[in-house]
């Protein structure tokens, strides 16, 4: 078999590879992005999903619409209305998660050799995603407050981006959030500029304090937003279910980008979860969300300091499911990586997050998925089992 020589470029994610290691069950891992299987609503959904195939089963199984199930579509855009980014239901794509916006993202807008600006770290299977569509990556470093606006500036009036690629709220792998500030000033460059900007925010209703910021694609009108969302780390995962808002003329090219690649988003999924919202208390649920995850970010940002060498620092997040941390000067986090699994505990190297030059000293940690006891006993363990570390030799 002869592959396409675009994929010589493309990566394996080694997310998805250090997961496989990482699932055996006696490991504890921080590594994948996995929400809490505690909170799934496991019996609304049932409910839900019996319902639908009793009263609607030819709806539910058949071939449906690639703009996605109505009802589903309005209630996304009167949510997204409320937060800050007003939408029609003609303006919402659902989408196998927001992990396909990305994917028809590109598709729809990235010819070969495009510039795609990214943050540096930025979301792995984002990159994976444009690499695919032959893009050259441009980066901007971030901070506590998200992307660094005045670099940006001076990128945009060198270069001709095709798109601006962002996770503006509890960003992955930082953790970090976008400040209000710099959210006005990225929308009035994109507006000037004219450049697209993808706004990723799977994470953006799971903020455990702090005030709430409003979406980029909702603060200048004339700016071109992409706003993707995300049923995955609410409600669940498999589900599979995302959504694009933006406007007519982008969700119309997204659609058409989409109906190649699959047609619509299963039937099923999206008729249970609009049945689902009928009556479930969605904000209720989110709550109890932000309690649990919360309590568990508190565990691990309690736990940093004794599991970790003298000078490491890390971000603290208010909100999303990572922690970044940045090890002392020469500390590979590799080594790393192989020490903490002789302990059984996992973590994801933060070189895979940089499109280029990659800081070797990185590493996230995932606080969702486990109880915080366990956060924290196993991370003291981690650290007292270690052998003392050898340096990045140069
Ligand atoms: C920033 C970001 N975007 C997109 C996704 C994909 O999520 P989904 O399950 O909605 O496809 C993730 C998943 O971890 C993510 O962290």
């Amino acid at each position: 078999m002869q592959l396409a020589k675009r994929m010589a470029r493309v990566q394996a994610s080694a997310i998805r590879e250090i997961l496989k290691v990482a699932e055996r069950p006696d490991v504890l891992s921080f590594a994948g992005g996995l929400p809490a299987p505690e909170a799934f609503p496991v019996e609304a959904l049932a409910r839900a999903h019996a319902d639908v195939l009793s009263g609607d089963a030819a709806g539910a199984l058949q071939y449906g619409a690639t703009e996605g199930f109505g009802p589903l579509r309005a209630w996304v855009a009167e949510r997204m209305t409320r937060r800050g980014l007003p939408a029609a239901a003609e303006q919402v794509l659902i989408t196998a998660g927001s992990q396909q916006g990305i994917d028809l993202v590109g598709k729809a807008l990235i010819d070969p050799g495009d510039v795609v600006v990214v943050e540096a770290p930025s979301y792995l299977a984002a990159l994976q995603s444009f690499s695919t569509y032959e893009a050259r990556f441009e980066t901007v470093p971030s901070d506590d407050d998200g992307m660094q606006v005045d670099a940006l500036e001076r990128l945009l009036r060198r270069k001709r981006p095709k798109l601006i690629y962002l996770v503006p709220t509890f960003q992955n792998p930082r953790g970090t959030t976008l400040s209000l500030e710099r959210r006005v000033r990225i929308a009035r460059l994109a507006a000037r500029f004219g450049v697209t900007v993808l706004e990723d925010d799977p994470y953006g209703e799971l903020r455990y304090r702090g005030p709430a910021l409003p979406p980029v694609a909702g603060i200048e009108k004339e700016a071109p937003v992409i706003h993707l969302g995300s049923f995955s780390k609410t409600l669940a995962p498999g589900l599979r279910l995302g959504y694009a808002v933006a406007d007519a003329r982008a969700i119309r090219a997204l659609t058409i980008a989409k109906q190649a690649a699959d047609l619509h988003t299963g039937s099923l999924a999206q008729r249970a979860v609009a049945r689902m919202f009928e009556t479930f208390d969605y904000d209720a649920h989110l709550a109890r969300l932000r309690r649990l995850y919360g309590e568990r970010l508190d565990a691990m940002l309690a736990s940093l300091e004794r599991a970790f060498p003298e000078g490491t620092t890390w971000t603290r997040p208010e909100g999303g499911l990572f922690v970044w941390v940045q090890l002392p000067s020469g500390i590979d986090a590799l080594e790393l990586f192989g020490d903490a699994m002789l302990a059984r505990v996992a973590f994801v190297p933060g070189a895979p997050f940089y499109p280029a030059e990659p800081c070797l000293e990185t590493l996230r940690l995932n606080f969702s998925n486990r109880p915080p006891d366990a956060i924290a006993r196993r991370l003291r363990e981690a650290r007292a089992s270690r052998a003392p570390r050898r340096r990045i030799a140069g």
